[in-house]
């Protein structure tokens, strides 16, 4: 890979930058590309800006094939900002590094490698064999990897993100003690929750809420707050709804649950010992195992996400058993937390069932990386800090 001081490169270097943050802000206007990661890809000749495009689903082209497209002739010779290493290997569509190398391009310019193995380092190889110069600006290097936390997480640890989302009031309760938790927050907070939905893979919950409130889990085109333009970019992945989980340890999931009857994919993970399903012969229910004992084991759960579904990010819209367990467990990536200004008394339902904290200095604690007022309500995004003494 050729490693120049910027001076050396060529008048244009000013502009870089630029053209840099414009493929990454490209590739953000996709809600996700899951299992892909989002990409975006500006084409610049003789400093003018040419051409551009995005990767907007599994299957679609990727972005660098989309602004050779959009750019025709005119690609030869041209310099490609891409966010992300073209990648070198067939997947749903053939390697952009070939494409790159066919359109002629002279010269292309990333923030980092793929740490895909099947890409990592294999599409810079390609293109500089065949005499394209690639440039590496490693100051988008944390941006990039922004754009796509969970593609990375799956990719560099076996398991997708995790985020849990949490919807409480003011005193951290979810739910009266009738059960009845419709609804705690305001209409700003349930679309930025839908949009959560359709970033994510997979959204995942406990057998307890499916039988309390007989939730869809699906995303809602109409109650995503979209403009016209955003639903237009993120059309294909809406048509392909996140998979819906349920850990269901004694399959006790009915037939009739409301979201089997809706689009998309459904998998129930159970135990070893768990008895016959009546869900068996469901042709949108994938029956899983995950482990013996007697609950379902969240580890092996996460693992088989990643694996068998090729799974970015999960989101956990579960009750208090299974999010204090998650917790627990350790396996938790970001909170998201919505916060009502309304109290619900003590009588009303916790947050977690978190137990054997005995210590302050045995608490779990947070950061907090976002806040935002929603309408009326708060949200907050939170990333958990190591505390070796929790749960030990
Ligand atoms: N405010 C919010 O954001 C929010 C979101 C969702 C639900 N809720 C509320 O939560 C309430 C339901 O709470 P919940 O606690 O009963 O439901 P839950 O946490 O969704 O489900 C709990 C069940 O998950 C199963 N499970 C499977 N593997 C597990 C494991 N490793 N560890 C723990 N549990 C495991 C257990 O049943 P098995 O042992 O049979 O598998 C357990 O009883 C409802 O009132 C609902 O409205 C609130």
């Amino acid at each position: 890979m050729q490693h120049k001081h910027n001076t050396e490169l060529d008048a244009t270097f000013l502009d870089w930058p630029v053209h840099m943050q414009r493929a990454l802000d490209l590739a953000d206007s996709v809600l996700t590309a899951a299992p892909n990661p989002r990409v975006g890809c500006v084409l610049v000749h003789d400093g003018q800006v040419i051409s551009e495009g995005w990767h907007s689903a599994a299957g679609a082209d990727h972005a660098e094939v989309m602004a050779l497209t959009n750019a025709g002739r005119d690609s030869r010779g041209a310099t490609a900002f891409v966010s992300l290493e073209p990648c070198a290997h067939h997947g749903k569509t053939g390697p952009c590094s070939d494409a790159l190398i066919a359109a002629g391009i002279a010269r292309v310019v990333i923030p980092m490698q793929d740490p895909n193995p099947e890409v990592a380092g294999k599409g810079i190889a390609k293109m500089e064999e065949a005499g394209i110069e690639v440039i590496m600006l490693p100051d988008f290097e944390t941006a990039a990897r922004r754009l796509n936390p969970g593609f990375f997480h799956r990719i560099e640890q076996g398991r997708p993100l995790v985020r849990m989302k949490l919807a409480m009031s003011l005193d951290g309760r979810t739910a009266l003690a009738n059960g009845a938790s419709k609804w705690i927050t305001d209409a700003a907070s349930r679309a930025d929750v839908q949009r959560l939905r359709a970033a994510s893979s997979a959204v995942l919950t406990g057998i307890g809420t499916v039988l309390t409130d007989d939730p869809s889990l699906n995303v809602r085109r109409d109650e995503l707050g979209l403009s016209e333009a955003q639903l237009l970019s993120n059309e294909l992945n809406l048509q392909e709804p996140p998979l819906r989980i349920v850990l269901d340890s004694g399959r006790r999931m009915p037939a009739t649950a409301k979201m089997l009857g809706l689009e998309g994919q459904v998998v129930v993970y159970s135990t070893a010992s768990a008895d016959d399903s009546e869900l068996r012969d469901s042709k949108n229910v994938d029956l899983r195992v995950a482990g013996s004992g007697d609950r379902v084991e969240l580890q092996t759960v996460l693992e088989s996400l990643a694996a068998d579904y090729q799974c970015n990010d999960v989101l956990i819209e579960a009750g208090p058993t299974l999010c204090g367990a998650f917790l627990q467990s350790k396996l938790v990536d970001e909170l998201v937390v919505y916060i009502a200004p309304k109290l619900l008394g003590s009588d009303a339902k916790p947050l977690l069932e978190l137990v054997g904290i005995t210590q302050m200095s045995g608490a779990p604690e947070f950061q907090i990386v976002e806040t935002q007022q929603l309408d009326s309500d708060v949200k907050l995004v939170l990333k958990p800090l190591a505390n070796p003494r929790f749960n030990e």
